[in-house]
């Protein structure tokens, strides 16, 4: 099967991207700096999307495009299907998908099928700053006795990843629209545990109530917290984020000053979409820490 997604080319502050049928030029801070590899290609684009000049966070697409359906086949290697994913071009210049998550999407995969080899009973699963779902879809696919809470502070995100879960065929996921560190602490008043966890936190966000989100400020706390919600039977945490400064290294210390166990295996890593013309785009940066149960396997 061919998989929907195609990274064309990236230069001068611009990617340029296949989604299905759609090629779409948007802004990429991660490419200023650097030409683009064959100029020539930029012509097809089907849409571009331009800043706007009274608020960076805004901007408008050259061309309207309604609402298309892609799917994704990077859990494929793990388990057979795809994750389908609705996009649309929003006037913030995302469009309902983070590509560089699919190799995540397979660690996720990867790690709970292996899992649930070993185990009958529900394994628990917490994705944290969930946005349109694809990390939830990667774990809920992974084998019948997972459960997945989805927790995400924007409901019309939220919607938009109810309706993915309906294109996946999936209709099991608990989905909750709130802010993060408001559920966890209820969560942990619950004492309720999860056995693996889940979280991309942005650099900035707001809760439902407007409440702030300050990744420097605020995620230190976060997982110490969500060391207190995991359960004796432990499988992994995924962080990743696409915070300037904060790389993989930053990501371990802050893990380790949470109290996260040391005899954990950690893997840290450079999120990068390979793109067709052989150069890879820096995407963010990751740290996945699996327990030491005998039950966990790495992603090999
Ligand atoms: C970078 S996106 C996450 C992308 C997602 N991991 C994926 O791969 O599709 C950040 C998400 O965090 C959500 N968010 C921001 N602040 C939040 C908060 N305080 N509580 C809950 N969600 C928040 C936003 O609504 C947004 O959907």
């Amino acid at each position: 099967m061919k998989n929907d997604y195609e990274l064309l080319d990236f230069g001068n502050g611009r990617r340029l991207e296949r989604f299905g049928s759609y090629i779409l030029d948007r802004p990429c801070p991660a490419a200023e700096h650097i030409c683009s590899e064959k100029p020539v290609l930029w012509k097809q684009s089907d849409s571009r999307f331009v800043i706007s000049s009274q608020n960076s966070e805004r901007g408008y697409w050259t061309t309207e495009l309604k609402p298309w359906s892609v799917s994704f086949e990077g859990i494929n290697k793990i388990i057979k299907g795809t994750i389908n994913m609705e996009l649309s071009c929003t006037p913030f210049g995302h469009i309902g998908v983070f590509p560089e998550q699919q190799i995540n999407w397979q660690r996720i995969a990867f790690a709970l099928a292996e899992v649930s080899k070993q185990r009958t009973e529900t394994i628990h699963v917490l994705n944290l700053f969930s946005y349109t779902g694809g990390s939830s879809f990667a774990a809920a696919l992974a084998a019948p006795n997972i459960s997945v809470v989805h927790v995400d502070s924007a409901q019309s995100v939220t919607d938009w990843a109810k309706r993915n879960a309906r294109l996946n065929g999936l209709n099991s996921i608990r989905f909750i629209v709130e802010d993060v560190r408001k559920f966890v602490h209820r969560e942990l008043r619950r004492k309720h545990c999860y056995d693996a966890v889940i979280l991309d936190p942005p650099s900035y966000g707001h809760g439902l109530k407007g409440e702030t989100w300050k990744l420097a400020e605020h995620l230190p706390a976060l997982l110490s917290d969500i060391t207190g919600l995991l359960s004796n039977n432990q499988c992994f945490i995924l962080l990743t984020a696409h915070t300037s400064g904060f790389d993989s290294s930053a990501m371990q210390a802050m893990m380790n000053n949470a109290g996260m166990s040391q005899e954990w295996s950690w893997e840290k890593f450079v999120m990068e979409i390979p793109a067709t013309t052989g150069k890879y785009l820096e995407s963010g940066y990751g740290i996945f820490g699996v327990s030491p149960s005998p039950q966990n396997n790495k992603i090999g």
